[in-house]
């Protein structure tokens, strides 16, 4: 019997055969769709293919492509665990023409494989066709010689396949298997066509049409091809099972809950291992997707099938969590078909981990609350919706878990009355907003929270992604379009651009839609709204529009390159400096990084070395940075460093970098640094490329400042400063190895001339070397040298009027400067005449003369300054004034 692993090779090798590419299925997490919240067909991550926006090297392709249907409009999760078929997890097998063959081909290829490949009795399948698709109904005719009675034609839209409001659609023929009369229903179409007697197996699409918002439709550039086989559903029927779950795979898992909860897979606990067995499945693919458990969003999704399960885990007596261990068993059975799988599974385990350790916490109490609850109501009578909602709001049971929970009892929620609840609490949150201060132009972001939910974040994946405009506001109001040349804040229902935050600057990019493009020149968030400001720089961009919003790469990876970088040197800061290190501020910026941390004093030479070796030796060391999530005492514990001050929700993000093991920081075998952060970061450390540090200053008190370029900034700095060298080495007509040794051999040599020349100025001055200078008058008893000099500085006269003073024995001297056009003035008492006579006062008396003010110094030597050198004479005379008064 064939297992559902053999069972999707032979589809894709049979495929291969044919002519077609093998694709590895896309992520759950659709890249190239605003409204979707996971793939759900094979067709979404070739939607563009079809309408022909894109073309690749191929124009066939197969694939097994995984689905989640949880969330959004098509939601199996209610019914998981209690039918023979529903799934939130599944892989859909395809066949796709992009414009290359059509029905003629698309049917002969399915019948062959139905009846040949997989060796399917023809008598037991019939068809479906749209009821005016003659065409198809002939090729079936002709090519599996189907009766017209086993051609059911079907006039609903049934038969005419959407792949939602908008986008490639087509007429469609679905094929059937018939279990035969010992089970109840009836073919398509009829009364009894909800038994389980005629199940649908595959459905082959015409893709002939798209789709536009206002209803209209225009016809592809190519009819092409869409198919799509659940691999569960033919598995099943191959392995002769009516119910999926007791395919091999499925079985396994079933097992593997039934081993690790010590109970029987088949008796009371039956749906309990069902549910546990496709939950494992969504849960593990979508973490390994990149999805992680939160409270809005894909997360809260993830978080409500988790949960789910836990519950079920915990009716089947498990006393510790449970889902972690099983996913051993999940990867043994699809890890080979999708490496992700494997990738992911220490993550995987750790998130199942967490979170049912974390539920655990709150789920007994919920339960016995509702079985209080419960004991109160009369027969039939549903939960109030009050109830549900403290069981959501204090013990995190998700809505959907409290009605599985009910369902058992037959009872159900009061859904009215939880909404009611849900609106009041709401209610609170704005009115305590209200008062807590905030500037009224928030108002507007609570308003579209409110509105439309939080914008969801896919750039810790991503970097481009579709998304839906949900509102565009200018000046604090809402606006219903912005043309070109305008500015706008745009918001989305999801988005790529990292919105400024923890240091990290927000995201620069361009926003596209049908009929404009926005410059987006960053990111801000308020009230979890994401608001990207734009500039409209083409046509015009409009409130409801798709859009396709696109980070600018470059720009991020800088900056990215950059965050990483910072925990690195926060680490390296740590441990050559200190555990006193803590950080204070940082920021992450396209060109460059900025960190201020506590520490009193200057880094040395030696400790600036050692911070950029260290981080230096990290990135070359090239380990993958790892990014988990865990309560903060979990991180805690893990020795995170977690910012002074900050306030942590009850999950962080934790970030990861480094071996020790690897490295030449000792024997220790743990992670070289590990933070709480929400920033994003490169993949692998090696990604920074080069880490140069650019000084180190005071920022405030005990609080030193680094900052440091990353990659091409590094380099690009480093090589600057190598060209600085090489110039003047050049000019010094030395090697850059002798520029230190020549450069101060040029400065001792400048020292000595500057001497010399100082003074030679300062005998020109004087009147020559030859030691004849301005002769003495005698003035009031007084011997007084006046001299005027020009071409010495200020700073020489003091050494001048030492001389002046030696030449005149006793007596008072004053030198007058010109310093380019303005006075400079020194004059001087002997000390046997400053008990009579003042250098201050006669320099004070200069400089007025000269147009000046003030003056200072001591009776044997004082200085002043004055605005004009040609009054010289003037200020002569009144020196000689003052030493003609002098007693
Ligand atoms: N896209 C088609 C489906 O999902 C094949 O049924």
């Amino acid at each position: 019997m064939p297992s559902l692993n053999d069972i999707r090779s032979t589809f894709l090798n049979y495929f291969e055969k044919n002519g077609h590419r093998v694709v590895p299925s896309s992520p759950l997490v659709p890249r190239n769709d605003p409204t979707l919240m996971f793939a759900n067909s094979g067709m979404v991550q070739f939607k563009n293919l079809f309408t022909g926006v894109e073309h690749r090297d191929y124009t066939r392709a197969t694939t097994a492509q995984k689905c989640v249907r949880a969330g959004g409009k098509h939601n199996d999760l209610d019914n998981v665990g209690y039918t023979a078929r529903h799934h939130t997890f599944f892989e859909m097998l395809g066949n796709f023409s992009f414009g290359d063959y059509f029905k003629e081909d698309a049917i002969p290829f399915a019948w062959e494989l139905l009846t040949k490949d997989f060796g399917i009795a023809k008598e037991r399948l019939l068809v479906t066709v749209y009821h005016t698709d003659d065409e198809a109904a002939n090729i079936w005719k002709k090519v599996a010689g189907l009766t017209d009675d086993r051609i059911i034609r079907i006039p609903t839209n049934d038969n005419f396949w959407m792949m939602g409001p908008t986008g490639p659609c087509g007429p469609c023929t679905e094929i059937f298997y018939d279990h035969g009369d010992h089970i109840w229903g009836g073919p398509p179409g009829s009364a009894e066509e909800d038994g389980d007697r005629f199940i649908e197996i595959w459905n082959l699409v015409f893709m002939q049409f798209e789709q536009f918002e206002d209803g209209s439709r225009k016809g592809l550039p190519n009819p092409s091809i869409d198919t799509g086989m659940g691999l569960e559903r033919i598995g099943a029927l191959l392995q002769c099972k009516h119910d999926n779950y007791d395919t091999d795979l499925m079985r396994s898992l079933i097992e593997a809950s039934a081993n690790a909860t010590s109970t029987d897979p088949d008796g009371e606990g039956k749906v309990h291992h069902r549910v546990i067995a496709d939950h494992l499945r969504s849960t593990s693919f979508l973490i390994a997707d990149g999805v992680m458990p939160s409270n809005e969003g894909r997360g809260y999704v993830l978080r409500r099938i988790m949960r789910r399960a836990m519950r079920h885990a915990h009716m089947l007596g498990a006393a510790d969590p449970v889902m972690y261990r099983l996913v051993p068993a999940l990867v043994r059975q699809m890890g080979a078909a999708y490496p992700e799988l494997p990738r992911a599974q220490a993550l995987i385990e750790e998130t199942l981990k967490h979170e049912e350790t974390r539920f655990k916490q709150t789920l007994d109490r919920g339960l016995r609350l509702l079985d209080d609850e419960l004991s109160k109501l009369g027969e039939g009578q549903p939960l109030p919706g009050a109830a549900a909602f403290k069981l959501y709001d204090t013990y995190g049971f998700p809505l959907d878990l409290t009605q599985d929970a009910l369902r058992e009892k037959g009872r159900a929620v009061d859904i009215a009355g939880f909404d009611a609840a849900m609106a009041e609490q709401k209610a609170k949150a704005r009115a305590s907003w209200a008062g807590s201060g905030e500037t009224k132009d928030a108002a507007i972001w609570y308003d579209l929270a409110e509105k439309h939910g939080v914008t969801e974040f896919l750039g810790y994946d991503t970097e481009t992604a579709e998304g839906q405009i949900v509102a565009l506001v200018d000046g604090g109001a809402e606006i219903g379009s912005a043309t070109t040349g305008t500015k706008v804040q745009i918001v989305v229902n999801q988005t790529p651009f990292y919105a400024e935050a923890g240091g990290q600057v927000g995201d620069a990019g361009w926003i596209r839609t049908d009929t404009g493009v926005a410059h987006i020149t960053d990111t801000k968030k308020t009230a979890g709204v994401y608001i990207h400001f734009a500039e409209v720089t083409e046509g015009d961009v409009l409130r409801g529009q798709p859009a396709k919003l696109e980070v600018d790469h470059h720009r991020r990876g800088a900056i990215r390159a950059n965050h990483s970088a910072t925990h690195l040197l926060h680490e390296a800061l740590r441990r050559t400096l200190g555990e006193h290190v803590a950080q204070k501020g940082s920021l992450n910026a396209e060109d460059r990084l900025r960190f201020d941390f506590s520490h009193a004093k200057a880094l040395t030479d030696g400790e600036l070395v050692a911070v950029e070796d260290e981080v230096n030796e990290f990135i070359r060391q090239n380990t993958a940075v790892e990014t988990r999530i865990m309560t903060p005492d979990d991180a805690r514990a893990l020795g995170a460093q977690a910012l002074f001050g900050e306030k942590y929700g009850d999950e962080v993000r934790v970030v990861s970098m480094g071996h020790l093991s690897n490295s030449g920081k000792g024997t220790d075998s743990g992670t070289y640094s590990i933070e709480l952060c929400g920033g994003t970061h490169v993949r692998r450390t090696g990604d920074i490329g080069a880490f140069a540090l650019l000084g180190d200053s005071a920022s405030s008190a005990g609080v030193r400042r680094i900052e440091a370029l990353t990659g091409e900034a590094a380099i690009q700095h480093l090589r600057t400063q190598e060209r600085r060298l090489s110039d003047v080495a050049s000019q010094l007509k030395a090697q850059p190895g002798e520029v230190a040794e020549r450069v101060k051999a040029l400065l001792d040599e400048r020292k000595s001339l500057a001497n010399e020349v100082a003074q030679l100025r300062r005998e020109l001055a004087m009147g020559g070397g030859g030691g004849k200078g301005p002769e003495a008058k005698e003035i009031n008893g007084v011997k007084f040298i006046p001299q005027v000099v020009s071409g010495v500085s200020g700073r020489d006269l003091p050494a001048l009027v030492d001389e002046l003073k030696a030449r005149v024995g006793s007596g008072a001297v004053l030198i007058v400067a010109d310093t380019g056009g303005k006075a400079a003035v020194a004059a001087g008492v002997t000390q046997d005449l400053t008990a009579r006579l003042s250098a201050v006062d006669m320099a004070r008396a200069a400089a007025e003369a000269l147009g000046g003010k003030g003056g200072g110094g001591r009776p044997d030597l004082a200085q002043a300054g004055g605005a004009d050198a040609s009054r010289a004479d003037a200020a002569i005379e009144a020196v000689e004034a003052v030493i003609g008064g002098a007693k």
